[in-house]
Order: C-alpha cells, then structure tokens, then sequence
C-alpha cells in the first residue's frame, strides 16, 4: 500500500517568556528589559506512517497540540526537527504539485471571501487551482448536494450560519479532488444531519476513491464512525495509537467504578483495589477516583468496597466517548510539562 504521511520524530520548538516569580515592580522591570525565556514543546517527537484510503484521528484535550500537527503536515509551520514527507514531498518547501494534492479545512477558521457569496470563493479556487469546467461543474454539483447547500451558493459568506460556512469551506477545499484531506474540527457547528453527511462522505471518499484523511474533532461519534486510527495527542507527544476497532475492542470488557466520595483515602483505595485487579487504570474527575478495571474484577471490587464501608459509588459501561475521555485523563495525570529539560538537544 502506498504511503501517503511518512513522520518521524517531528518536534516544534518554541522560545516563551517566563515570568519572574516577584510581582513588585522590580519584577516588572525584570520582565520587561530581561525576559527569562525557556524552549517549550508544541509537538515532540511525534512519529505517523499513514496509507492511502486510510483515516486517522488525531485526537486530545483542548491545547494538545492537535492544529499544531496539522499546520506541520500541511506545510503551513516547519518543524524545528524530525523527518517529514507527505505524498514523497516535505510540505513546508510548499511545491506547487504537492498543494494541488492537498485539500486542508480549519473548521474554526474560514478561507472563504467574507462580504461575497460563497460561489465567488469557489470560482476563484478553480482558476488558482486550474480545475477545468466540466470536473468543476461536476465536483461542485455533487458536493453541494451531498452537503445541502444548493441553497446557499448565491449567499455571501457573512451572511452564512456557522455550520454553513464550515460546510461552504468543505467544498471549497475538496473541489480540486485532493488525494490527502485534513480536516481540522470540520464538524465544529454543523448540525446532526450535516454531521452524518460529512462522515458518509469521507467513508465515500476514502472506499472509492482511496483518498486519505486526517481528522482532529472533539466529538466522539466522528472518530466511531470515519476514522480507521487514532494518535492520542498529550502536551505534543503522541501518547497512543491504536486502530480504532482494537481500542474498542480492548475496553468492551471493562467497566468504570466512579467513587464519589472526594474525602476517601484514594492511594489506600489504589493499592487495595490494585490487589484484586493488577490492570485496573486510574484517574481523577472533579476530585472523584474514578477506576477502569475488567468486567470479571467487578464483583471483587464491590465486595472490597462494602469491606472498606465504601457505598457511594457508580457503575458504568464503556461507551466509546467514555473510552476516550478515559484515555485523556489517564495520560493528563501522567503527562510531565513540555517544558525543553536541560538533557533535551
Ligand atoms: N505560535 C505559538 N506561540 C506560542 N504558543 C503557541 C503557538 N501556537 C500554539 N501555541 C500553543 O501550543 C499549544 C497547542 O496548540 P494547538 O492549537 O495545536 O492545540 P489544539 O490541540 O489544536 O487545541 P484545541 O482542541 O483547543 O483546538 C497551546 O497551548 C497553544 O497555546
Ligand atoms: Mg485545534
């Protein structure tokens, strides 16, 4: 199978201010005419090998580092190091072959012309990317209509709902049939239908067409239903990538226990639970120990809370969102800062 992202060990690399602890003017001053500046991490050392007709979700908490990597993978950022190449090209060198092969939507930040109808945009883009008529034609007809927007082709983008825009810059960006697409929380505002429209098309896409996507979205039901593979993205490393089917297949037998007492004696609680159930995973939400462990364990475990006069507690199954949203804070609790330590190159 072709490989379309060849990524090895990509980091990006910034210099930030720190500020001086003393808040008195000394400090100020300090701040202002000698700034303390540490490198910090966006991205580190992230590696992706990707095939044609595959998908992937780049997924995380707000601030991981996700738009980040898509900025990086379409040649918009350079990395400070690591080995790129997308489709055999190194995107940042921005050859003109290689754009015409890209198709790139920031869901939360539109290319459209704003004080224009949308169909000017669209026109404009298949004069820059020298689409000829009849694919034209052929592309926007059937993207609209996938999309229902016939509607709102004559109306100008700044007249547009959000969930329009968003699915305006999605035709916009795919009009050029590109073979790579990255999608940047392209479902961000779009209604349910709309949503469901956007997933079919990339299944559509990805099986006829063997185009390839990559996908950041907050919204869990995306990744079920489009994405072949997930990197899980925490402070710029990659902390887990895993086919899609197999995550789920691993947690279908597991089971949350929420402990709602915020008072309990969790590292007691930890070890005692740790010798009943030597794989169960931990994790804080709202201060609450919240405990993923095997079905099987279940019942041990509810035994040893009665023992330890514990009640207030709460059973769950793992649904898809609660397997994600498990896997984030997992990795949050264990994530050191991104700060560069002075061993770092
Ligand atoms: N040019 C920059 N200079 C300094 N910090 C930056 C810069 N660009 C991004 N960051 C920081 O890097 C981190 C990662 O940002 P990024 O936009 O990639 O996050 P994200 O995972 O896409 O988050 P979200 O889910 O909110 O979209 C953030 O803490 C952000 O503030
Ligand atoms: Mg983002």
């Amino acid at each position: 199978m072709n490989t379309v992202i060849n990524m090895h060990s990509v980091c990006k690399i910034i210099s930030e201010n720190i500020p001086y602890e003393k808040k008195d003017i000394s400090g100020k001053i300090k701040n202002y005419f000698f700034p303390k500046k540490k490198n910090k991490y966006l991205v580190k050392n992230c590696s992706i090998k990707l095939s044609a007709g595959r998908s992937l979700a780049i997924i995380g908490s707000n601030g991981a580092g996700k738009s980040t990597l898509m900025k990086i993978i379409s040649g918009i950022m350079q990395p400070s190091n690591g080995t790129i190449k997308i489709l055999d090209y190194v995107p940042y060198e921005r050859n003109k072959s290689f754009q015409k092969k890209l198709g790139v939507v920031f869901g939360h930040k539109s290319s459209l012309i704003w004080d224009l109808p949308a169909k000017y945009s669209f026109d404009l883009h298949k004069t820059i990317y020298g689409i000829d008529d009849i694919s034209y034609e052929r592309r926007l007809k059937h993207l609209t209509s996938i999309l229902s927007m016939e509607k709102c082709l004559e109306r100008r983008v700044k007249n547009m709902s959000l969930g329009e825009r968003v699915k305006s810059d999605l035709i916009m960006n795919l009009l050029h049939s590109p073979e790579l697409i990255l999608l940047d929380e392209p479902t961000i505002g779009v209604d349910m239908e709309s949503k469901m429209m956007i997933r079919e098309f990339i299944n559509y896409e990805k099986e006829k067409n063997n185009r390839t996507f990559i996908l950041t979205s907050h919204d869990p039901t995306d990744i079920e239903n489009c994405c072949d593979e997930i990197n899980i993205l925490a402070k710029g490393e990659i902390v887990l990538a895993e086919e899609t089917s197999n995550l789920k297949k691993r947690y279908q037998q597991k089971v949350k226990i929420i402990l709602k007492n915020k008072e309990l004696n969790q590292e007691l609680i930890k070890e005692n639970i740790l010798a009943w159930s030597s794989q169960a995973e931990f994790y804080l939400i709202n201060d609450c120990l919240n405990v993923i462990t095997n079905k099987e364990d279940e019942i041990n475990l509810i035994n040893l809370f009665i023992s330890m006069k514990i009640t207030d507690f709460e059973l769950k199954s793992m649904s898809f969102e609660e397997i994600l949203a498990g896997q984030f804070q997992i990795f949050k609790n264990n994530e050191s800062d991104n700060y560069e330590s002075d061993g770092d190159n």
